[in-house]
């Protein structure tokens, strides 16, 4: 019976103290508010702010290596018919082929060779427009037969086995579903690799906090996969399929 007659003083000291609690809460907010400098908030929002800008800006930017392509190629104006004769083609695949195709074995071809781009840009001396551009291309590379020295992209490390032939042909998957609007760009972007990877931004994913919006922000592991699983084809999921 002692306990009966405790507990009910205990129960309002209790609730007594949690007013206080709150009451105290509340004063120091109030102060915190209305005299920001001396209680320290406005330390904490220019701190949080500083701690924001490191996070989400400066770090991103040390964090990634920029370096501007060789030469600013534009695909908007070469797979355009209208301005470039010889590479036509109704669907954009065909149009893309004439410089991304398959050999006779299956393999892609990849970035074209100087060769290629030869077949039009043939005189160093006569460009066949007018920009700056062509003619820094058509002195550097053209007059000397040197190989532009492109950076990719979308390099995968050594150890990954991809192919385009069973995406592209069997699979029916049009090149923007991995590489975006690469295809019409006027200008090239800048190329940045992460100096702990060594990962480009368009495998390591362009956001930081790993969000993706589409399905060619990122191409890590988990995005191949993903894709094969919405597809059906989850008998690509094996270490040994990606990685031969
Ligand atoms: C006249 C030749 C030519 C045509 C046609 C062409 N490309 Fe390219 N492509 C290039 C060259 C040169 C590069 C290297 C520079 C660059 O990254 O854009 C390249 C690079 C790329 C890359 C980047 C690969 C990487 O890992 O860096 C993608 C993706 C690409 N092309 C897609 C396309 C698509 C899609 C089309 C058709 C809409 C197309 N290309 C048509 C010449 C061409
Ligand atoms: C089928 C013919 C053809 C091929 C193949 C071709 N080009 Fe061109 N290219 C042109 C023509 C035509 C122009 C001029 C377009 C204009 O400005 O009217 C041009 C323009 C350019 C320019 C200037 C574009 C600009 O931004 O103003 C560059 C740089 C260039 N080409 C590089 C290349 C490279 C690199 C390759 C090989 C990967 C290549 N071209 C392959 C026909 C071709
Ligand atoms: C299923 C995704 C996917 C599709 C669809 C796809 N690619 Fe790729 N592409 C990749 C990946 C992944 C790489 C990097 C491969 C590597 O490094 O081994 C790549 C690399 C490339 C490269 C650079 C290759 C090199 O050797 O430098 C070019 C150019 C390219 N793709 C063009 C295209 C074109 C054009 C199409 C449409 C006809 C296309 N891709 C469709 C995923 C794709
Ligand atoms: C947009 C969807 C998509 C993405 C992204 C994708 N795949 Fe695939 N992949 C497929 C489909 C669909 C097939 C089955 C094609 C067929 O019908 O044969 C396939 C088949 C494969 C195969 C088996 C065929 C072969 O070449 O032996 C491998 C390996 C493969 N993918 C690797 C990769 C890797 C590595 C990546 C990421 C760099 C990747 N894929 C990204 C859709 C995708
Ligand atoms: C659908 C294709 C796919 C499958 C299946 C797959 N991988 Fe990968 N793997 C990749 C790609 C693409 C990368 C490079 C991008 C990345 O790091 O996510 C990679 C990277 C890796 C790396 C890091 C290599 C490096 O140099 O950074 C390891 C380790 C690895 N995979 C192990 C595995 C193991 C173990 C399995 C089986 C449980 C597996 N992978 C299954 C596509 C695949």
């Amino acid at each position: 019976m002692e306990n009966q007659d405790h507990f009910p003083d205990k129960f309002t000291e209790k609730s007594a103290s949690v007013k206080h609690f709150f009451y105290m809460l509340i004063s120091y907010l109030r102060n915190l508010i209305s005299n920001p400098m001396r209680s320290g908030l406005a330390y904490f929002v220019v701190g949080l702010i500083a701690a924001l800008l490191v996070g989400w800006v400066l770090f991103p930017m040390a964090l990634y290596s920029r370096n501007h392509q060789p030469v600013d190629f534009s695909h908007a104006i070469h797979t355009d018919p209208d301005i470039i004769d010889g590479i036509e083609g109704d669907t954009e695949a065909e149009r893309c082929s004439y410089c991304h195709t398959f050999r006779d074995d299956g393999s892609f071809t990849g970035i074209p060779n100087l060769s290629k781009c030869m077949e039009c840009h043939d005189d160093p001396e006569s460009p066949l427009g007018e920009t700056a551009e062509e003619r820094d291309f058509l002195e550097e590379y053209v007059a000397n037969l040197k190989e532009v020295p492109w950076y990719r992209y979308y390099e995968q490390p050594d150890c990954v086995y991809f192919s385009h032939i069973p995406h592209v042909k069997n699979g029916e998957i049009d090149c923007s579903a991995c590489h975006g609007g690469h295809g019409s760009t006027d200008s090239l972007p800048v190329y940045e690799k992460n100096r702990i990877s060594g990962y480009s931004i368009n495998i390591w994913g362009k956001n930081i906090s790993g969000r993706k919006t589409n399905t060619w922000d990122r191409m890590k592991m988990d995005d191949c996969a993903g894709c094969h699983t919405i597809n059906s084809h989850e008998e690509n999921n094996g270490c040994f399929v990606c990685h031969k």
